[in-house]
């Protein structure tokens, strides 16, 4: 692997204050900080000098490990070479290879890629591209979105809305209107289930359901996390994104796999639809796309609808109202296509695969701890769930993250769920590391 060179440096701030720091408990966090000077590979280095080990490879998409110089490289010579190209009307060469190059990565029928920031961006967009290829096929009457309980689709007002998180729906409570949700999947009586639940498949049915309360004419899409990643890696039954796909082709519904966590290797295929061998209408990316290094989000469509939306519009104006000042950034392709490359140079993918049988193991050996209440997992990504304090959930989750930091590790809780969701590079000996620190952090309980 080829590193970047870095001297091991302490952290040096004079205020905490400024920064309104997201998702996290300011108060809290800038009265005993925890902060990180340094990265390389599978580690981190602490404002103290000390190493910990990422269990989450950052948010799940550090998927290459961390300070890659090809990267760097790629990033650096491309802001020397053309900084930034207004993007509306205008081109620059970058983004056509990338484009090309995630066309190759993507399943078949996916030929047409949108850049955007982010995972909430790439959202906001996948909700317009709905609309606008109904409206272009003469189906504008199709209003209503179906979202998931227990469903994250990032931050911006498209994905709140579609979100089924309750802190979510109570502090931001307007949201898009015309927003039905389908039930989660996941099931007290399947836990400690590896891999897909042998029962729930029937869930999908739910949508059949909306289709005859609203009237199926009146639904423009369903978004779903092939697996729901934020609410604690909740693997789909067998047989029920199948059965989705079914119900949206019998009544001409889109289906929208939001694979910002799922995409790029994570389930040891390039995409979830690979893995779970279900075509979507529109995939939504983001969090590996650049290995984390610089912000970079994706919407790939199949190509029939991109050329209905395309079509539609009359010859030589613009097909598709939307765009971000810093859609398809120069330093953001060329960080992409440089990811693109070690991935493949390295089988990422492929190793991820092969080394899901181990994590999963791996995981499994905390389930004698009785405060572990259920374990989820499917390649390279897997859920811890703790039983909550009495009365309160999420203290133990969140007092957990911390402890682990100083035990020598980085995880991402959400709740009372630990997500793992190592880099691809991991070697056995990092996720016994990783697991090790987990057991005997919540042995402190
Ligand atoms: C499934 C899913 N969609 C969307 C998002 C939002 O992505 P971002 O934080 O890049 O806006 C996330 C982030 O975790 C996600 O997991």
């Amino acid at each position: 692997m080829n590193l970047v060179a870095k001297p091991l440096e302490k952290f040096v701030t004079n205020s905490l204050e400024q920064h309104w720091m997201p998702f996290s408990a300011n108060r809290e966090f800038k009265n005993a900080p925890r902060l990180i000077a340094r990265s390389e590979g599978m580690y981190l280095w602490n404002q103290n000098g000390d190493r910990l080990i990422d269990g989450s490879s950052g948010l799940f998409n550090v998927a290459a490990g961390h300070g890659r110089r090809e990267i760097a490289d790629a990033v650096h010579a491309q802001m020397l070479q053309n900084d930034y190209t207004a993007p509306f009307q205008l081109g620059q060469p970058t983004s056509y290879a990338l484009a090309a190059k995630l066309a190759k990565i993507l399943p078949d029928p996916f030929n047409h890629v949108f850049f955007t920031n982010s995972g909430s961006e790439s959202i906001d967009t996948a909700l317009k591209m709905v609309m606008a290829y109904h409206r272009a096929n003469g189906q504008s009457q199709r209003l209503r979105f179906v979202s998931r309980e227990r469903a994250y689709h990032g931050v911006n007002m498209g994905g709140v809305s579609l979100s089924g998180m309750v802190r979510n729906r109570e502090t931001f409570p307007v949201v898009m209107p015309n927003i039905v949700t389908i039930r989660h999947t996941w099931d007290a009586d399947q836990t400690f289930t590896r891999g897909e639940p042998e029962r729930g498949a029937e869930l999908a049915d739910d949508l059949q359901r909306h289709c005859e309360t609203y009237g199926a004419s009146t639904i423009a899409a369903v978004f779903v996390e092939p697996v729901a990643g934020s609410t604690g890696t909740l693997v789909p039954p067998k047989g029920y994104l199948k059965r989705l796909r079914e119900i949206c082709d019998r009544h001409g519904i889109l289906l929208v796999f939001d694979e910002v966590i799922t995409g790029f290797g994570r389930l040891g295929k390039p995409f979830a639809a690979d893995a779970f061998e279900v075509m979507p209408d529109i995939i939504t990316m983001a969090k590996a796309l650049t290995n984390g290094a610089i912000p970079m989000g994706a919407v790939s469509v199949r190509d029939e609808i991109y050329d209905t939306i395309i079509d539609a519009a009359p010859e030589n104006a613009i097909e598709f109202f939307h765009g971000y000042t810093y859609s398809a950034h120069p330093a953001a392709c060329a960080a992409g296509l440089a990811t693109l490359q070690i991935y493949e140079d390295e089988g990422l993918f492929e190793r991820s695969a092969a080394m899901s049988e181990y994590f999963l193991d791996a995981i499994w050996s905390l389930k004698d701890l009785s405060v572990v209440r259920d374990l989820r997992g499917y390649g390279m990504m897997a859920g811890v769930e703790v039983a909550p304090e009495e009365g309160k959930p999420g203290i133990r989750g969140n007092e957990l993250q911390k402890r682990l930091f100083w035990n020598g590790c980085h995880v991402k809780w959400t709740g009372d769920t630990a997500i793992i969701a190592p880099s691809y590079i991991a070697e056995r000996s990092h996720i016994d590391e990783i697991v090790d620190s987990i057991r005997k952090t919540l042995e402190t309980l």
